[in-house]
């Protein structure tokens, strides 16, 4: 084993629930929280008129409601149907615009990187959300090592295509398999990670293991989950929603509450876990860290 994945940690270097809620790196967007706040009960703050608070979505809500669309369409099918998926031994192809096109073993490629755990925001673009503690590694270390050509401009992800172990891909619901993508410096960025793990024990099959993608200022379905290939390019990429609804869904997927989905608003959110919807925050509440990626483009068009 050539990673600390979390679960080989021995107990006490798990860090409590207790302790995300205190850490200053939380969320990045220290703006738009309360930091010391967190742990206090909801009902101390009324929400009406107030900026709103964030607190963890449990654990057991973040890996029992799913999209994942492999294993079904219903939340609760990717829990249901992942129990025997093989997430180990897995090999991620580095291809298009690298100096060495390969196929690397996932532990050989993550190997010595940092550990990271970062709590998100995480909005899905169905107007649902949840606050969640992932571990992964920052993207743009694995991509130091992919030694992408000056010339790429782009990444695009693609899920394990297996219809022996998804279900899902056994019926034609998306064009599989499932496909995201990025702009090489929102790939870069510090907020990207490539995520391993989650609540501090190895990501759960449903929630996209062995390594899915969690750009927090997106909406969800950027996060590709089951991630087997990485590939460079100089042209935007093809990516599945965008792919199927080119309407409803842009390659850019920002969290944007001024830019409606054509069939529900996106100005409000339901927090899993929480009593009433809540505002939904330009880019997820990372606009400090991110607007200026998008600075001089069109938000309404590039959504
Ligand atoms: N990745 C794959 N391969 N297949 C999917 O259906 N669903 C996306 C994204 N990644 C999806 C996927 C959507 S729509 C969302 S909101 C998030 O995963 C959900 O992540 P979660 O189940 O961990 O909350």
């Amino acid at each position: 084993m050539l990673i600390r994945r979390p679960d080989d940690l021995p107990a006490s270097d798990i860090t409590p629930e207790s302790a995300y809620l205190n850490r200053r790196t939380f969320m990045g967007a220290a703006g738009a929280l309360a930091l010391g706040a967190l742990a206090a009960p909801a009902a101390a703050f009324p929400a009406l008129g107030r900026r709103q608070e964030d607190t963890l979505t449990s654990e057991e809500d973040a890996t029992s409601y799913n999209n994942y669309y492999e294993f079904g369409t219903a939340k609760e099918d990717p829990k249901a149907l992942s129990g025997d998926f093989k997430a180990r031994p897995w090999t991620v192809a580095i291809e298009g615009m690298v100096k060495t096109p390969r196929r690397v073993d996932l532990d050989a490629l993550l190997a010595r990187l940092p550990l990271e755990d970062r709590v998100y925001r995480h909005r899905c673009v169905e107007a649902w959300s949840m606050v969640i503690p992932w571990q992964g590694v920052a993207l743009k270390d694995v991509i130091a090592r992919c030694d992408p050509l000056a010339g790429a401009k782009f990444v695009q992800f693609t899920t394990l295509l297996d219809p022996r172990q998804f279900p899902g891909q056994r019926r034609a619901v998306l064009p599989w398999p499932y496909k995201e993508g990025l702009r090489m410096d929102e790939a870069m960025h510090p907020l990207t990670l490539l995520v391993t793990g989650m609540y501090g024990k190895t990501l759960p099959n449903q929630n996209g293991a062995p390594l899915r993608l969690v750009v927090p200022w997106k909406y969800g379905f950027k996060g590709i989950k089951g991630i087997v290939s990485l590939r460079f390019t100089d042209r935007m990429p093809t990516t599945s929603w965008n792919d199927v609804a080119p309407e409803e869904y842009g390659f850019y997927a920002n969290v944007n509450p001024d830019v409606d989905h054509p069939r529900w608003s996106q100005a409000r959110e339901r927090r899993i876990g929480e009593f009433r919807r809540r505002a939904t925050l330009p880019f997820n509440g990372y606009a400090a860290q991110v607007a200026s990626l998008y600075a001089g483009m069109d938000l309404r068009r590039n959504y």
